[in-house]
């Protein structure tokens, strides 16, 4: 018994000293790794799911191939941090499986996390809930998408598929990306999800997570040149008003068509039914970079803050962007703000202020070399330019002439590994203002861009060659503050 005893303690130690296989450690010091922006430590991911709060810990769950660089397996990834800056990988939370009996097998697609906290579905105070898409293969009859739900009881270390699933099911092979809400003033729970191939949006109610009823429907309006994914509803206070609007924020079109995927929002109206742009407002746009995709809000915020991780890619080539052993990353957490800019109310983003934890040295000359992972304001005088290089032919260039902003990321060393990756981002600056002020946030092979306070945002992917990067000015460019920003992890 005791030779048993201590066999087994000597294979627990031994397990415990190699790392489970997501959790393989790295220095996160790999050619082209974020150093401050969440990646997984190896494979793919794309979607940021379930971002909800709970007892001192944000977490970020993600779509995650478990077995490889590319999409597929889809399972959920999880990580927690206790400052949305420093993350913790956990194990995967809820895994693609397989049905023996049938031959089905099903991915685990986009979803919500809500704690349930008056125990409404029955599986406890507080438990943490997540409502997902089942992508299901069916033996011999193609795809099904339906929703499905699975819960912890645990603070999201360990989670069950619920016994009666699915929970919503329209008989279509296209419906997914629930988001679900506790709608306070008609006490109930609200899920937004979209009829992708249909450029629909539905809205259903729900008094126990459980069982849904369809209250509403949001169709015929927008951009519909790609497939409409990811849907999510939140109210946010004009600025400067006491004036409280809803925005609806969907992935698909891209402002640069249909070869690209993007964020398009409305702001209008949610009567906890169904939801209504405003009459005289159009469709914007939420980010006018190519790497800015799928982005939800967080759930149960401990503060009135709504805020926003996207998915630092683009499907047209996220399966063949240059990086190893991972692939994908997630967009700094945002703060999203409603503005009014020339009498239209429109979306504006900044990073939320506790990135300013990370600044190390100060970066007082532009020109000062840059090991990569840096922040910087700068001001931009008409007709200037700001040219991130690592030598003469290996750059990116930012550029404001005549109120348009720009980024050129077609003269940078690594770019043909697809055709359409190499491009000039583009986005118009209202009333074209002289001198325009740009908030930079650079680490190793991604670029975020906040211009005006957060008005007109840019996010882009590039691949330079490794060594110093050099940072120089083009005409009238001035340095407002910078600094080093250190690895989070
Ligand atoms: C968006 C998306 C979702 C889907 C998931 C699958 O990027 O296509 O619609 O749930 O990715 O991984």
């Amino acid at each position: 018994m005791r030779n048993y005893f201590l066999a087994f303690l000597f294979f627990s130690l031994l397990v415990g000293c190699f790392p489970s296989k997501q959790n393989e450690l790295t220095a996160y010091n790999e050619l082209y790794r974020p150093r401050y922006h969440f990646s997984p430590t190896k494979n793919w991911i794309n979607d940021p799911n379930g971002l909800v709060y709970l007892q001192g810990e944000y977490h970020l769950f993600y779509q995650y191939n478990p077995f490889g660089t590319t999409w597929g397996h889809m399972s959920w990834g999880h990580a927690v941090s206790t400052d949305l800056l420093h993350w913790k990988h956990l194990p995967v939370a809820i895994e693609e499986y397989a049905n023996p009996a049938t031959q089905d097998s099903t991915m685990i697609f986009s979803g919500t996390v809500v704690v349930d906290h008056a125990n409404s579905a029955g599986f406890g105070v507080d438990a943490m809930i997540a409502i997902y898409t089942s992508n299901v293969h069916k033996s011999g009859q193609g795809i099904a998408q339906h929703q499905s739900l699975a819960y912890s009881t645990d603070k999201g270390r360990t989670w069950k598929r619920y016994a009666n699933n699915p929970i919503l099911d329209i008989q279509r092979k296209d419906f997914r990306d629930p988001k679900v809400f506790w709608h306070g003033p008609a006490k109930k729970w609200v899920m937004a999800l979209v009829v992708p191939d249909l450029f629909k949006v539905q809205f259903y109610e729900s008094s126990n997570l459980l069982q849904w009823k369809l209250s509403g429907e949001f169709t015929g309006a927008g951009d519909t040149t790609r497939v409409w994914e990811c849907p999510d509803l939140y109210q946010l206070k004009l600025d400067g008003t006491n004036e409280m609007k809803w925005v609806l924020s969907l992935s698909g079109a891209h402002p640069q068509g249909s070869k690209f995927v993007g964020m398009q929002y409305f702001v209008g109206e949610f009567d906890g039914n169904t939801f209504r742009k405003d009459a005289n407002s159009e469709h914007q746009f939420l980010d006018y970079g190519k790497d800015f995709y799928a982005g939800i809000t967080f759930n149960d915020m401990p503060d009135q803050r709504t805020i926003m991780i996207g998915w630092l890619n683009n499907w047209t080539y996220a399966n063949q962007v240059p990086t190893h052993p991972w692939r994908g990353a997630m967009s700094l957490p945002r703060e999203l703000r409603l503005v009014k800019v020339e009498d239209k109310i429109q979306l504006a983003s900044k990073p939320i202020f506790e990135v300013k934890s990370l600044r190390q040295k100060e970066r007082a000359v532009l020109s000062q070399p840059t090991s990569g992972s840096f922040e910087m304001e700068i001001y931009m005088a008409d007709s200037s330019q700001l040219i991130l290089s690592q030598g003469a032919d290996d750059k990116v260039v930012l550029g404001y002439a005549n109120g348009q902003f720009t980024c050129d990321r077609t003269k940078t060393k690594n770019h043909s590994f697809q055709k359409d990756f190499s491009s000039v981002e583009s986005v118009l600056v209202p009333s074209k203002p002289s001198s325009i002020e740009v908030s930079i946030f650079v680490d190793q092979s991604v670029i975020e861009i906040f211009i005006n306070d957060g008005a007109q945002v840019l996010t882009d992917q590039f691949f330079m060659n490794p060594g110093e990067m050099r940072l120089q000015p083009v005409g009238n460019v001035k340095i407002k503050s910078g600094w080093d920003l250190s690895s989070i992890w």
